[in-house]
């Protein structure tokens, strides 16, 4: 049997829950767009060819804000290409996807299903092939209210009012050999000082993330957040991480011990930004947007079913990294938004990537229908319930070996206070494969008055770790009831089912 004790304390605060840590990301990238959300002619679809069945997982998964176009795709992208009338837009080849874009889709359908959707839009730039001019030119297109060259096309293709879209990305992943326009730290730095200087002379009031390492292996990692930011330390106000991870060769146990690498991955990049804050005599604070994060098989790529990047023709969103995910898959996703979350004060933005089809939480079919994936739950239920304050646990579980990361805690868990509303919202892990686990959460100047709902997602009766969510079985792995779990003397006890993620929501009182 697994132990666990969890001390919680209501003075132990680590900040507001940050509204922007659910987000999520479309890409024009397989069937994300295309097929995904948005597909003309779908039984579902309304007059401006959104899938309301996938408008519909998408509210009830509860992104926050969504960033797009791109991803490798925005370092190609010509904006322009992708408003005025459809008919009248130019057909062209996307390199970094090896797809031909028909432009149905752009900036004006985007931002209207971003309202439909209730999501707040994260707008990228392509640094890679552009520059300066035509990144202050689609700030002014979607931001100026008119009277100007750009705000008066925008206008005369059906948008009078601006769309006031608040956060941009300077460009995408521009540290890696295989970007569109990849750049040395010092060519970057600059452009994104001047991209962003430039931006904000139109508009003020934006926001802006500055690209960071790719993941944490780029050999440049470190130097190049600290080279972008000496450069650009004053003009932005963000420095974006990405970071995918997979099960390697069977290692289930490193797998699901990913988050530790997480956790050291955010260190370093926030010790990163306060050297350079320190150095430069900065006063204000840069921030981080973990803007690409998911599980994704990248070992595997390029098969016939899931090509990756060069196959022999050029086609119109192909399928591209389907990836179907499993139980086991989703409770370390639960485990990367814990690690998000326990770094609130510092990772303000945060987006899962990408949102339908590609390595997504939700699947949807040509003319067929759309279903969650197992890795929906930890998301839609963490993104509903993460109110108020993160608290600061104190953890003590019992530990296992993982070949990657040494002994590490079987149960992980964070907490948040929403005190308006009197509710403790306990999100927890149980990573080991064989037990239960037994935890005893001690509330310190909080008592518990009532226990307001418990969940757990867990091997579903008759499966085992790899049970995912299929287009037959689109409901195989889900939420059930957690049984075991009560309040005794004020405290929360509970039992974890082996390899499970629980969402837990307490009713609660200063004490
Ligand atoms: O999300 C898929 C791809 O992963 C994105 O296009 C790119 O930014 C990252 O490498």
């Amino acid at each position: 049997m697994t132990h666990a004790r969890i001390t919680i304390d209501r003075d132990f605060q680590v900040a507001d829950v940050p509204h922007r840590l659910f987000g999520s990301f479309v890409e024009h990238m397989g069937r994300c767009v295309y097929t995904g959300i948005f597909e003309p002619g779908h039984p579902t679809a309304d007059e401006r060819g959104f899938r309301a069945d996938v408008l519909e997982l998408v509210r009830e998964m509860g992104p926050t804000v969504v960033r797009y176009p791109g991803g490798n795709f925005v370092s190609g992208y010509r904006w322009e290409d992708g408003v005025g009338p459809v008919d009248e837009r130019p057909v062209r080849i996307d390199g970094a996807w090896h797809t031909i874009e028909t432009n149905a889709f752009g900036l004006h359908e985007f931002v209207d299903w971003a309202r439909a959707a209730d999501v707040e839009v994260m707008e990228a730039i392509n640094l890679g092939t552009r520059g300066v001019e035509e990144a202050r030119a689609l700030v002014e297109y979607a931001n100026h209210p008119g009277g100007t060259h750009w705000s008066d096309l925008r206008r005369r293709n059906g948008a009078e009012d601006p769309f006031g879209i608040r956060l941009w990305c300077l460009g995408n992943e521009l540290d890696g050999p295989w970007q569109i326009g990849h750049k040395t730290a010092h060519e970057y730095g600059r452009l994104a000082q001047e991209a962003a200087k430039a931006m904000k002379l139109v508009d003020p009031s934006i926001e802006l993330v500055a690209v960071g390492s790719s993941n944490r292996q780029m050999p440049t990692f470190g130097s190049w957040e600290h080279t972008v930011l000496t450069h650009a330390y004053d003009e932005v106000d963000y420095i974006s991480m990405h970071a995918y991870y997979q099960e390697h060769d069977g290692d289930v146990r490193s797998f699901l011990a990913e988050a530790v690498d997480m956790d050291e991955f955010i260190d370093g990049v926030v010790a990163t930004i306060d050297a350079v804050k320190a150095a430069g005599g900065h006063r204000k604070q840069v921030d981080i947007s973990f803007d690409e994060w998911n599980v994704w098989y990248q070992t595997g790529l390029d098969t016939d079913d899931q090509p990756h990047r060069v196959q022999e023709s050029w086609r119109t969103h192909p399928r591209l990294i389907e990836d179907a995910y499993s139980v086991t898959d989703a409770v370390v996703v639960g485990t990367f938004l814990h690690s998000l979350l326990r770094h609130g004060d510092r990772v303000r933005i945060a987006n899962q990537a990408q949102l339908v089809n590609v390595i997504a939480p939700i699947r949807s079919e040509e003319g067929g229908p759309a279903w969650r994936q197992a890795s929906f739950w930890p998301f839609a239920r963490m993104s509903r319930m993460a109110r108020g304050r993160i608290l600061r646990l104190a953890v003590s579980s019992s530990t296992a070996p993982t070949k990657r990361y040494g002994d590490v805690d079987e149960v992980d868990a964070v907490a948040t206070w929403d005190e308006e509303r009197g509710r403790l919202a306990l999100f927890l892990a149980n990573r080991s494969l064989e037990d239960d686990a037994d935890v005893a959460i001690d509330l310190h100047g909080l008592a518990a008055r009532a226990l307001l709902s418990a969940e757990v997602l867990a091997v579903p009766e008759g499966g085992d770790r790899h049970s995912a969510n299929t287009l037959d079985a689109p409901d195989r792995v889900g939420l059930r009831s957690l049984e075991r779990v009560g309040i005794e003397d004020g405290a929360v006890r509970l039992t974890l089912p082996p390899l499970s993620w629980s969402a837990v929501e307490v009713e609660v009182t200063r004490s």
